[in-house]
Parts: structure tokens; sequence; C-alpha cells
């Protein structure tokens, strides 16, 4: 066997459709497991170290995930999903998947769920009294286009109240979810809107440690991507991996 042969394979090019790397990330790049103001991670975080399993190639070839087949023409418009339109203000959600080294990542399914626009899930868990929206699931799916760019119609969503500590609300947010190539490569994030008077005191959204980290939870509105008479735009680009990344949720 040759060199070469032993060597990783090398998979990509200046656009990718497979993650270039799957790298433990040192700790404190993401949030903490647990987080005391966050007060379910107290009971719920690994109380022994943890157990990382050895990586193979599986992590980088298979299974495979998130074939562009199984994805509909409309489950990336939150508002057409109904006989009729969702109450709320409509909203496009758009921007790039980055890989590890800033490619983009093209043919990766991007995955959201969100409150309606009064802060309701469609969860029977969820006991906020606002009203459900019967056009409003608040849920959708697309996969990322040849440049690794994703879009969304939805409603935005509302904030809600939560039972972390008295008159604890959610800043509104949007949940998300990548998968790449294999399951061990799902990673789930909120993104959240400019300007909302509740990130001072939300402490999911304050457990992410560094003032940049945090900015790169929220999205940005842009005026040149609104749409006349019809929506606002949000960008919100997600990166994977490297000293810009996205800062996801821990799998516990
Ligand atoms: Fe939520």
């Amino acid at each position: 066997m040759t060199a070469a042969e032993t060597e990783p394979r090398q998979i990509y090019d200046a656009v990718t459709d497979t993650p270039s790397s799957y790298v433990r990330e040192p700790d404190g790049v993401q949030p903490p497991l647990d987080y005391p103001p966050y007060k379910s991670t107290q009971l719920r975080h690994p109380k022994q170290p943890l157990i990382y399993l050895p990586q193979t190639m599986t992590e980088l070839t298979g299974p495979a995930l998130g074939s562009a087949r199984a994805v509909g023409p409309l489950d990336h418009d939150l508002t057409r999903q109904h006989d009729g339109e969702p109450i709320g203000e409509r909203i496009t959600v758009f921007g790039h998947v980055y890989d590890t080294e800033g490619k983009p990542l093209r043919r990766t399914l991007v995955e959201i769920w969100q409150a309606n626009a009064c802060g309701r899930y469609r969860h029977r868990w969820d006991r906020y009294p606002a009203p459900l929206d019967p056009n409003f699931t608040g849920a959708g799916r697309c996969v990322t286009d040849e440049e690794g760019r994703y879009r969304f119609v939805t409603v935005k969503p509302g904030p809600y109240p939560w039972g972390n500590h008295y008159n604890a609300w959610r800043p509104a947010h949007i949940h998300f979810s990548l998968l790449g190539r294999a399951f061990a490569q799902r990673l789930v994030t909120q993104m959240y809107f400019p300007g909302d008077p509740l990130f001072r005191y939300d402490p999911i959204f304050n457990s992410v440690g560094e003032v940049a980290g945090r900015k790169r939870l929220i999205s940005r509105f842009s005026i040149r991507d609104s749409e006349p008479d019809w929506a606002l735009a949000y960008e919100f680009d997600i990166y994977l991996r490297g000293p810009g990344a996205t800062q996801f949720e821990e799998a516990f």
C-alpha cells in the first residue's frame, strides 16, 4: 500500500456536498452542558466523563441522509402547508451553509421548527394559553442548492414563556437542524432576530459565553432581500466548524 492510499481521502472542491471533516472541538467552544442559569441542564447533563466512540470513515461516508428526493417542492414554505395562510408577519429566512473551510455546502438537508406568531408550538406539551393557528404547523425543510444556499418562507415566531424561572420568556427564535451524510453529523442550533429585548434575560442565549458567538446566532435583517408588498427578509449564514463556527447545542 502506498502512502497516498493511506492518506485521508480528500473529497471536495470549491463547493462540497460532504463535510470535510468531523473534528472534535476543544472544551469551551460550545455552550457548557451544565449551565446553572438554564435549570434543566443541571438535571440532564452527563454526570460521568463522556466516552467518545472512535470515529471511522463511517462518519464521512454513510449512511447517506438528506436525499433531495425526500423533500417536497413546498416543504420550505411554512405558509403554504394548509388551505389558508397563517396569521402573522410573513418573512423569508435565507442564507448559506458553509463547511469547515468556508466552502459552501451543497445538497445538505436543513430543517427548521418554530412556534407560531403568538409563540405557541403545535405540540401536546405546549400549554401556553396562546392561540393555535389552524394554518400553521411550524416545521419545514429544504436542501441547499449548488451554491450552498437555503431559503424558507414562514411567519415570524412570537416569544413564549417557559418554566425556567419567574417571568422567564424565550426570545423569538427558529430551531435549525442540519444533517450531513451520516448520523453523527447532525447539528442543532437556534436562530434569533436582531434587537430582541429578551436577549439579556435568556439563559439559553447567554449560555454561549462569548459575545461574538452570541452574535453569530442573530440573523441579519436585509432590506435588499425583502420583497416589496410581500415579506421582510432575514439572513442567517451557518458555519459548521472553524473559528467563526455557529454555536450548536451539544448532544447528550
Ligand atoms: Fe423553541
